[in-house]
């Protein structure tokens, strides 16, 4: 695998023109672009066939959490725009994670297009022990996040989305196969924002992360593409 099909930009932008812009200027570095829950809600998903048609791929971060029917019906409508992945939070349940897959599996399968990878959130980078106490969940973040991705690959997910301070459990206890994708990653210097977990780009691959999601130090950068490159070279 070369670094470029580890990284994915968070392309969180409140228009299209101001997506397309960012893109335009990654385009030729970057393979994979993640479409998240503003720049969706401003543009639908049109913006996912515009970035595809270009030649990219779509990684859909709408995480949803809802009666397994609804996210099963969900699930085909990604199945349909054709995007590489999409993600659903393991906190809705084995039953409703195991609909998306399946519902992502049979369309792909009768509509004969590929089936997009299906991911589940494990705890969001953006909480600590502390938030999670503060909603009543006195649980000891690592068990938890382990618990959650067992489910998810029962469930036959192909990975899960989680910090990389978790990458290596999540890597030694699920094996090679699964897809651990880590947001919450800062190259070195760089402003944590709201990350509360954060890792460098070269610590998150070591501890077994298959792809990196990186947004605002990329697309705040007065030079995105450079931004990019330097990262990139750095997960060598
Ligand atoms: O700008 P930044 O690098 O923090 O962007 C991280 C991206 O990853 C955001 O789009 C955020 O929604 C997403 N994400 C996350 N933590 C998760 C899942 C997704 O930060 N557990």
């Amino acid at each position: 695998m070369t670094a470029k099909d580890r990284l994915i930009v968070a392309l969180d932008c409140d228009s299209e023109a101001k997506a397309l812009e960012i893109f335009a200027k990654l385009k030729n570095d970057i393979r994979f672009f993640k479409i998240g829950l503003e720049l969706f809600s401003y543009c639908g998903p049109r913006i996912a066939e515009k970035i595809m048609d270009a030649g990219a791929e779509v990684f859909l971060d709408l995480k949803f959490h809802d009666i397994p029917n609804t996210v099963l019906k969900t699930a085909v409508a990604a199945t349909r725009l054709g995007v590489y992945m999409f993600n659903v939070h393991a906190l809705g349940g084995y039953d409703m994670m195991k609909s998306a897959f399946e519902a992502a599996a049979t369309e792909a399968d009768t509509q004969n297009i590929r089936r997009p990878k299906v991911l589940a959130v494990t705890i969001l980078t953006s909480m600590d022990e502390f938030a999670l106490k503060k909603i009543g969940v006195n649980a000891n973040i690592k068990k938890e996040v382990l618990i959650l991705a067992a489910m998810a690959k029962e469930a036959g997910l192909d990975g899960v989305v989680a910090s990389p301070h978790e990458a290596k459990t999540i890597r030694e206890a699920m094996g090679e196969d699964f897809l651990i994708v880590t947001p919450g990653v800062r190259p070195g210097g760089a402003k944590a924002n709201d990350q509360k977990r954060i890792a460098t780009p070269l610590e998150a691959v070591k501890n077994g992360a298959s792809f990196i999601v990186v947004g605002r130090p990329i697309t705040d950068a007065q030079d995105p593409a450079g931004a990019a490159r330097q990262i990139l070279s750095e997960i060598v």
